[in-house]
Order: C-alpha cells, then structure tokens, then sequence
C-alpha cells in the first residue's frame, strides 16, 4: 500500500514532533523543546538554591508566569500566520495550549504542595478567596480545552468544537485578572503580557485589509501601547490611591523600564521581523521563487 493511501487515524498519542500528514518537523521539535524547558530551568534554579527562601512558593509564581506565557503565545498564532505569511506555524497552537494548560497544572500542585498538602484548606480557597475562584475558573476552562484538543474530539464536536474553544478569550481575561490580584504593589510584570493581550484582541476585531497591513498593525501597537499605560495609572489609581498623571508620567520621564516600555520594544520588534519577512517574499517573487 503506498503512503498515500493510509489514513491517519486521529489519536492522542500522535508523537508531537510530527506534522498532521505525519512528517518529521523540525519547527515542532524546537518548539516542543522550548515548552519543556522551562521545567529543567526551573529544577536548575531550585537544585542551585537560586529560588530564595520559599522554593515551592517561588516555583509555584515561575510556573503560573509561564502558564501565561505560553497562553499568550497561543493566541498570537492566527496573528503569526497571517502578518508573517506563515501558515506552518498553526501546526503549534495545540501544543502551546497544552503547555500553558500543563504550566497551570504544575502551578496548582505546588500551591498544594506550598500548603502541605492540605487539601481541604486548597480547596477552601480556591472557591473563597477572589483572586484564586478567578484562577479556579480558568483552570476549569483550561481542562475542558485540554481534554478536547485531540484530533478525535475535533471531528466528533464539529462547529461546536470551534465554539467551545473560543473559551481561550475569557480564560485568558481571568489568568490576567488573577495575575494582576496576586501582585501586591506593583503590578508592571502583569501589565507586559495584558498589553499584548489587548494588541491581539485589537488585532482581531479589525478589518483585514487594515490589520495585515505595516501601518495597521503600527497604529494597533501604538493603541495598544497607550491603552497599557492607561490601564496600568488607572489600576495604581483605583487601588492605591496614586496619582495617575504621575504614573502616566514615568513612561517618559525616568530610567525605570515601565511595561508600556516593554510592550512597545515587543511590537516594534514584530514590525521589524514583518518588514523583513515582507521584503524576503517580495525578493522571492521577484526572482520568481514564490
Ligand atoms: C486553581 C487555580 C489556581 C490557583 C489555586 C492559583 C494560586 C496562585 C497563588 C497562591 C499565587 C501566589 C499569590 C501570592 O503569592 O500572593 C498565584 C500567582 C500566580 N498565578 Fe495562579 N493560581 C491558579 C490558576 C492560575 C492560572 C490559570 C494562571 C494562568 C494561566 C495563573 C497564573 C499565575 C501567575 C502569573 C501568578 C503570579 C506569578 C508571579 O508573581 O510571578 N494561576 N497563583
């Protein structure tokens, strides 16, 4: 029988280095790499004695960061296929939401592990305390996506498939939102992935033509930018009283790298690398490759 005519059966089991078509990929073995590798970084840090006093505590804040992470990046790949031209790279979306899923995971058993193991008062504040119902409910979303990721669960839902994984959206405002609950003073670190957060959100409620051009996608990251910086003097003046003109302030005035910084060094980049990546296929077509 050629190979042409197997069919791939749908499993679970499928190995994660391989295309659909069944095909070794190099772009999926690095990227499985480097969903791995924050576990052997972190095993690092805590055998070096680098994760301070409370290494479970601290483990438990890595792996929720990276939880967020790989979220983020999950979400960034409709955008990644679309500006880049690129359509190869939607072959690692499944992979990066299992990461971010596993992240949570890792992230809730040593919280358990940080409480002795004491699962009655785990469970008591995970459905008590706000910060932690809000962590509670998107993990609960994260289990219903994970456990539907497989190819079978995809052919059996259909549309209501594509449906019920619309749910990343919502999961992601509540690990934001509970990412910014468990910063006590500053909240910078959980306004960077909230910022690329509302420039991909921004991105996909925009019409087509707009969002896949350089220009658009400069005028979304520069809206995205100052919403980051808003958002950021607004929280600091709800919360904390803080005068948010002085907040707003310090974006332009000291030498601390504020988020809406770093949010804007990330797009630039993007802009940068589509640039390049534009002027590749225009060369390309040119000498008549693509
Ligand atoms: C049952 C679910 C969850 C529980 C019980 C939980 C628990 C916690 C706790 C206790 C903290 C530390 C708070 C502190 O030190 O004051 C924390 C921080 C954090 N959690 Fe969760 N969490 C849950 C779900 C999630 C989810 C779904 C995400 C993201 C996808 C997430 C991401 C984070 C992040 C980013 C931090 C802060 C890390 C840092 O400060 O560097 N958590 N979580």
């Amino acid at each position: 029988m050629s190979t042409s005519t197997i069919r791939r059966r749908p499993s679970i089991f499928a190995v994660p280095w391989r295309t659909p078509a069944g095909r070794f990929s190099w772009l999926k073995l690095v990227t499985l790499i480097l969903c791995i590798a924050p576990v052997p970084l972190i095993g690092w840090q805590w055998a070096t004695d680098n994760l301070g006093a409370r290494p479970v505590h601290h483990a438990m804040l890595e792996t929720g960061f990276w939880a967020i992470r790989f979220l983020i990046l999950c979400l960034a790949v409709t955008p990644a296929r679309a500006l880049f031209d690129w359509t190869r790279v939607v072959m690692l979306r499944r992979m990066l939401g299992l990461a971010a899923a596993f992240y949570t995971f890792a992230h809730i058993v040593l919280y358990a592990a940080d409480q002795d193991f004491a699962l009655g008062f785990v469970l008591n504040q995970m459905l008590t305390v706000f910060y932690l119902i809000l962590g509670t409910i998107a993990t609960v979303g994260f289990i219903a996506l994970s456990l539907t990721s497989t190819d079978r669960a995809m052919a059996a839902m259909g549309r209501r498939w594509k449906l019920l994984h619309r749910l990343i959206y919502p999961i992601a405002i509540l690990s934001l939102w509970h990412f910014f609950l468990t910063q006590k003073v500053e909240i910078g670190i959980a306004a960077v992935p909230a910022g690329l957060f509302i420039f991909l959100m921004l991105w996909r409620t925009t019409l087509p033509g707009f969002r896949r051009s350089i220009g658009g996608v400069a005028i979304l990251a520069v809206a995205s930018v100052a919403l980051t910086a808003l958002g950021e003097a607004a929280w600091y003046a709800l919360n904390s009283g803080i005068n948010p003109w002085l907040v707003l302030d310090a974006n332009f005035t000291t030498a601390r790298t504020t988020a809406a910084m770093f949010v804007a060094a990330d797009l630039v980049l993007l802009i940068v690398i589509m640039a390049g990546r534009r002027a590749q296929l225009r060369m390309a077509r040119g000498d008549g490759k693509v």
